[in-house]
């Protein structure tokens, strides 16, 4: 831990985010005494909030969002880092504020971490303006008063959606790239902070027996499931124009893909890791429309903020190739999609069946796989399926081996995503984030996807879905072609 000065401004302090998710995971690092000993907190937003307002808004958020870990002793500490500064995002005159309120706290001698969690729109905005008063440049050893030490650091996060296709991230990357450079740059995708996600690259590289399996002759097909059962709610006004894709595949289910996908690194940071991850998304074969399935779940067009004739899909299911050695013609199976029956996020990885079978089998369907079952969340852990034989019988029947977060490691709650990417941010571990060409890869693989289904003629047709099922049947139909299907486990009521 450092002993230098450490801010911390978060602008859109006053939003949902920061309510939620930043304000408990700081305080969270906090009384896990993980952050720096001397540190500021400085709230940035709009609205005339005084010092006073953030610190009540704070500790109503804790309430709400971190009843368990509160305590007045800790608070008052906490409390005592919080400060506010209003600045109006477009006008450049407004960062003079944030920069004499800055330089009031640490008189320019301190690390500093832009927290930006502000509509995507202002990103540009934010970005230029701390470019124009010289708010990025790292400061030298000479500002710090001692010879040979580091400089003072300057870094931005960056929240998702990061561009809104590839012209737009790229534009985005040039403008943070002409005020910050990458190595200053962490681009979030919470996916990558949840700890079962991470579990995966110590689940293949700090083992030895899945990787000699982890390939196209021992696999027969990888699903990812990322299903939800809140529908657009409130959000129609960012929803509807982004859709699935941009909401959940070009983040959330090409990060997971990748991790699964990408071959060793050389060494567990955030410049062997993205290299490897980046690879995967540049070896992905383009996706044909017809191996696409879009839907939008009964209702969508009725809801608060959706136009009646939107063709925004709330589902998405596809099949998708990586065109290399490890992967050649084994079938990626994703889908996503809000009002689905279940909350469940997981990675099912089907094996292969036996090349000869001498047993009869307890089920009819396709049961005779091994599968391993990487279980995001709810219920965060790892089944393999296995055939057993069944006791008195001369049947085989699938069993579980069962991992559960919850016996294993007595976890009944896991530290939230935004607490370990937070903390890495501050620590200048990269490894959890996205690297800008990882953003432009994997824009690459979802925006003709969402051309064709705008423009082709021969795009598949859009589906509707009842709310509370699992999707369309065409993303069965999408699977039954090669006699595969999809799988759900860690828990009793998927499908
Ligand atoms: C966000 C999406 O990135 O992820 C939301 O914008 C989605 O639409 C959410 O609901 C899902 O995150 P989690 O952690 O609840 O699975």
């Amino acid at each position: 831990m450092t002993d230098r000065t450490t801010v911390i401004a978060i602008f859109g302090v006053t939003g949902d985010l920061a309510r939620r998710k930043l304000i408990p995971a700081l305080y969270s690092n906090f009384i896990k005494r993980r952050l720096p000993q001397r540190l500021h907190i400085v709230g940035v937003g709009r609205r005339d909030w005084t010092d006073e307002t953030l610190i009540e808004h704070a500790r109503q958020s804790l309430r709400e969002f971190a009843a368990a870990q509160f305590n007045e002793g800790d608070w008052r500490h906490f409390q005592s880092c919080l400060s506010y500064s209003k600045v109006n995002l477009p006008h450049t005159e407004t960062y003079q504020n944030l920069k004499d309120h800055l330089e009031a706290l640490d008189g320019g001698a301190s690390n500093r971490l832009y927290y930006l969690s502000v509509a995507p729109e202002f990103y540009e905005d934010v970005v230029t303006n701390l470019g124009r008063l010289d708010m990025a440049r790292e400061n030298g050893a000479g500002r710090a008063g001692a010879r040979g030490q580091s400089p003072f650091w300057r870094r931005i996060v960056i929240e998702k959606p990061f561009g809104y296709d590839l012209a737009t991230a790229q534009s985005l990357n040039k403008a943070v790239h002409a005020v910050f450079t990458e190595s200053q740059v962490y681009r979030i995708d919470h996916y990558l902070g949840k700890e079962t996600a991470q579990n995966i690259l110590f689940m293949r590289f700090a083992n030895t027996i899945f990787e000699p399996i982890w390939n196209r002759s021992h696999i027969s097909n990888v699903q990812v499931t990322v299903a939800e059962t809140v529908d657009v709610g409130t959000r129609a006004g960012y929803y509807d124009k982004s859709g699935v894709m941009r909401d959940m595949v070009q983040n959330h289910l090409l990060q997971l893909l990748s991790l699964i996908a990408m071959e060793p690194p050389s060494a567990f940071d955030g410049h062997a890791l993205r290299n490897e991850k980046v690879k995967v998304l540049q070896a992905a074969r383009a996706v044909r429309l017809c191996d696409t399935v879009r839907a939008q779940y009964d209702g969508y067009r009725g809801a608060d903020g959706v136009p009646p004739d939107s063709d925004t899909p709330t589902y998405v299911a596809l099949r998708l190739f990586i065109d290399n050695w490890r992967w050649k013609d084994i079938p990626f199976y994703l889908r996503s999609g809000k009002a689905l029956q279940s909350k469940t996020t997981q990675v099912n990885i089907q094996f292969k069946r036996p090349p000869n079978s001498i047993f009869e089998l307890a089920e009819s369907g396709d049961p005779s796989r091994n599968m391993l079952s990487i279980c995001i969340q709810p219920d965060e852990g790892m089944h393999m399926t296995i055939q057993a034989k069944v006791p008195d019988e001369q049947i085989a029947k699938s069993v579980d081996m069962e991992l559960h977060y919850e016996d294993a490691f007595l976890a009944d709650e896991l530290p939230d995503a935004y607490e370990r990417l937070i903390l890495d941010a501050i620590n200048g571990d990269a490894a959890l984030f996205i690297r800008s060409d990882e953003i432009e890869s994997a824009w690459k693989i979802v925006d003709p996807i969402i051309e064709g289904w705008e423009k082709d003629r021969a795009a598949p047709p859009m589906q509707i879905y009842r709310k509370g099922s699992w999707g369309p049947c065409a993303a069965d139909e999408l699977l039954e072609r090669e006699e595969h299907i999809w799988r759900i486990s860690c828990f009793d009521d998927g499908k």
